[in-house]
């Protein structure tokens, strides 16, 4: 187990989340997201929370995609994370939400095609979530609780010395959001594959022998990580 993570710097407003407790030496930490200035420059890096399905940004092929999920929760999803990141992306860019242009690359991961600004968006269990940043990001959350058969998928899935630092489900869930993370980053997702995405120590990643660097959070039963190929901190967390 590397160096406990830095304690990220918190905007001055109400906190909308609370500690859960955790042991020392697993403690990430739990960040306040509070509420954005009007302006953002996308400086190293920031994370949102968005919490509002507010269709309004929404462009005519992500209504209609809206409109085909079967599940509510996962419709919801979608919806909270289209519309978050575009009224995100309106505060670093000045420009109107609807006005910009969701692409994907052939791989699959969404980006601004008419901005300059670099976002990877996660939702889990009822929580929808995304980094923003200068330069190419990955971020992953996932609820805990859920996986009682972690220690053998970590055994199946993950290279051989990551899988041997996992004893409990925070250990498990930090190293997954972690390689998870680092596959977003690059656009690859699961196929990409998890035992390529190597999560060494708290902080410390490589993905095909090139280094990337991973902050670890929580959100109450959350847990999420973001990677980038630079050296970074999280300088701001941000909830609309
Ligand atoms: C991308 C993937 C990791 C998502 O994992 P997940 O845990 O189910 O979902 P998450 O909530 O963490 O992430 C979903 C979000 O990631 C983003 N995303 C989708 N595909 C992505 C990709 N290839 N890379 C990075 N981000 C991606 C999207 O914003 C998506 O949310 P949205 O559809 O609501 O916009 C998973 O779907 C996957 O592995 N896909 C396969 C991609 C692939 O095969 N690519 C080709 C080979 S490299």
């Amino acid at each position: 187990m590397g160096p406990a993570l830095p304690q990220p710097a918190v905007p001055p407003v109400p906190p909308v989340m609370r500690s859960v407790g955790d042991s020392p030496v697993t403690a990430l930490p739990e960040p306040t997201f509070g509420a954005p200035p009007a302006r953002l420059v996308t400086r190293p890096v920031h994370v949102w929370r968005f919490v509002s399905a507010d269709r309004d940004p929404l462009s005519d092929t992500e209504r209609e995609h809206a409109d085909k999920f079967q599940s509510e929760p996962a419709r919801t999803a979608f919806v909270t994370g289209r519309s978050g990141i575009r009224r995100a992306a309106a505060i670093y860019t000045g420009m109107a939400a609807r006005d910009l242009v969701v692409s994907q690359t052939p791989s699959g991961k969404p980006f601004f095609a008419n901005a300059e600004i670099h976002f990877n968006l996660s939702h889990s269990g009822g929580e929808v979530v995304a980094a923003f940043s200068s330069e190419p990001v990955g971020l992953d959350i996932e609820s805990s609780g859920r996986c009682r058969d972690f220690a053998e998928i970590a055994r199946r899935f993950f290279h051989p010395e990551d899988a041997a630092l996992i004893s409990r489900e925070d250990d498990f869930l930090r190293h997954w959001t972690g390689k998870e993370a680092i596959l977003k980053l690059v656009g690859c997702g699961l196929s990409g594959g998890l035992e390529r995405a190597r999560t060494t120590a708290a902080g410390e990643g490589m993905l095909d022998g090139r280094r990337v660097w991973i902050e670890g959070f929580r959100m109450g039963s959350h847990r999420g990580s973001v990677a980038s190929f630079q050296p970074f901190e999280v300088k701001g967390w941000f909830q609309i």
